[in-house]
């Protein structure tokens, strides 16, 4: 038996529970796909062709449309990462200016290199204590874009789940004449579902007490709370809007993240007349694959079908898993499940253990092998689960329960470990694509100060890079490079575990 498929079955015939994408949980009932070999093709006659479609491909892509509302959809099936590619490299000139939020995926910052752009940044900032990056304001954009940004990029929601002000941002950039780009790859099952509090609790509530200054929504909400006497936690009623519904020109969804949908699938929708369509569809050739897998683009199909027959109840499943986790660890002394507060995403489940002397790494590593649970992510004092409306009752009752355990055996201590701080725009001193180019040598920490980066460094996952080619080593950015290595935490980029990679010295 090859190795690949015998560990991929020792996999789905184990207990280990998938805390993480993709979206359908390896649930078999998920999905009609069963025996995918069966179908599986590329283009033969009759069957048209991704690349230049005109029967069933672009109907069924015209289905996705119509369900999330864009002017024109296309299927991707080399993930969000070919839409990303494809949308940089069509919307900004080769050797144009964008103007981006730092904390953006790889495929962005390998679309700059690529492209030779010059790239600008938009201000990078943390949740305090989580440190995880917030999302960028309607205000950033204002402040920050300049006359020579031919387009804007940013993320949202974040890899954490929180969302930025699209339609305001979308206004910002309109009035220039510019487009907004949206990551949305996790993102996909955003703008579904009814409001849940509509269809279940609020017809439990006797009575709302709608206040002057408070919306219908707000006073519900109050109401429900009350109900469960636990006034301190916000539930989640919906999820957010749709990128596409709220005016960016072009928006990128990985289906596979968090919807029904197998592992590369992804969608791209454009909105307006800001870019260019032949253009954006001479770069998704460019990017994709030439054997598309029909596997793949029908389970894009099939998921846009199970979303169109069954999103609301998709949706409000995940809706009362997520404020089951919120209600029933609230309790917990240590452990903290970051509620609506902070993240906009029902779908995006972060444990802080802030207040205790265990790490992110730590409490990953204990869930993954006492409790069977394989989360999403560590993070320096949290981690990640991603759960959806494809989970399994007794999976989210197991990480209730390992949480619960969990958090009875730690005592809370004041944190007093100040987490370093990254500067996250060091000085540049060349272009993405110059200094990736560029002769290169191994440079030790201690000798890096003031030298040119040859190479990214990534905090991963989700990989934002702490540096990037042609920026410069501050001291700031050693120490604190140093700091995540020795708390365990995967740094990508570094050599021999004790320097970097520069740009040769003359
Ligand atoms: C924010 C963001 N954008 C894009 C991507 C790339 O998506 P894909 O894995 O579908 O290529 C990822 C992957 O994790 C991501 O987190």
């Amino acid at each position: 038996m090859p190795e690949l498929y015998q560990e991929l079955i020792n996999l789905a015939e184990s207990d280990m529970y998938p805390l993480h994408m993709p979206g359908h949980k390896r649930n078999e009932l998920s999905t009609p796909m069963k025996g995918a070999f069966r179908c599986d093709i590329t283009e033969i006659d009759g069957y048209d062709n991704l690349h230049d479609e005109s029967g069933i491909i672009l109907e069924a892509e015209e289905r996705a449309n119509k369900l999330y509302g864009a002017d024109k959809t296309f299927f991707l099936v080399n993930g969000s990462t070919s839409g990303v590619l494809s949308a940089v490299s069509a919307a900004v000139s080769k050797n144009g200016t964008i103007l981006a939020a730092r904390g953006s995926h790889k495929s962005f910052y390998h679309a700059a290199y690529l492209r030779n752009l010059n790239v600008k940044y938009l201000p990078y900032k943390q949740i305090e204590g989580l440190n995880i990056p917030d999302c960028v304001s309607a205000d950033d954009i204002e402040q920050n874009i300049e006359d020579d940004v031919e387009a804007v990029f940013i993320t949202s929601p974040t890899y954490e789940g929180i969302c930025s002000d699209i339609k305001k941002i979308a206004e910002i950039c309109h009035k220039r004449g510019i487009p907004l780009i949206v990551d949305a790859a996790h993102g996909a099952h955003f703008g579904f579902g009814e409001k849940l509090i509509k269809k279940s609790d609020y017809s439990k509530v006797s009575s709302i007490d709608i206040q002057d200054n408070k919306s219908i929504e707000s006073s519900a909400i109050d109401a429900v709370n009350k109900l469960y006497k636990e006034p301190s936690i916000i539930e989640y009623v919906s999820v957010p809007e749709n990128a596409v519904s709220q005016g960016a020109d072009i928006v990128i969804h990985s289906v596979h993240k968090t919807l029904p949908s197998m592992t590369q699938t992804a969608l791209i929708h454009i909105s307006g007349n800001l870019i260019d369509r032949a253009r954006l569809k001479r770069f998704l050739r460019i990017y994709q694959s030439s054997s598309p897998s029909y596997v793949l683009m029908s389970s894009i199909d099939l998921c846009i079908k199970e979303m169109e027959e069954n999103g609301n109840s998709y949706i409000e499943k995940l809706l009362k898993y997520r404020n089951r986790i919120q209600r029933e660890t609230s309790d917990c002394k240590v452990l903290k499940v970051i509620g609506k507060n902070v993240i906009d995403d029902p779908s995006k489940v972060i444990v802080s253990v802030q207040d205790s002397t265990m790490t992110g790494e730590q409490l990953y590593d204990i869930l993954r092998e006492e409790y069977g649970l394989q989360l999403e992510m560590a993070g320096e004092n949290t981690v990640l689960a991603i759960i959806t409306g494809w989970d399994k009752e007794e999976g989210i009752s197991r990480f209730i329960n390992a949480l619960t355990e969990i958090d009875k055996g730690l005592s809370v201590v004041e944190n007093t470990q100040v987490s370093p701080k990254i500067s996250f725009l060091p000085p540049k001193k060349m272009n993405i694509c110059d200094a990736w180019d560029a002769e290169s040598e191994y440079v030790p920490f201690i000798d890096a100060e003031s030298r040119i980066a040859a190479e990214f460094v990534n905090l991963y996952p989700p990989g934002i890079p702490i540096i990037v080619p042609g920026e410069v080593y501050t001291k700031e950015i050693i120490d604190n490079v140093k700091s995540y290595i020795n708390q365990g935490l995967n740094v990508q980029g570094i050599e021999k575990k004790e320097g970097f990679l520069c740009v040769r010295q003359k």
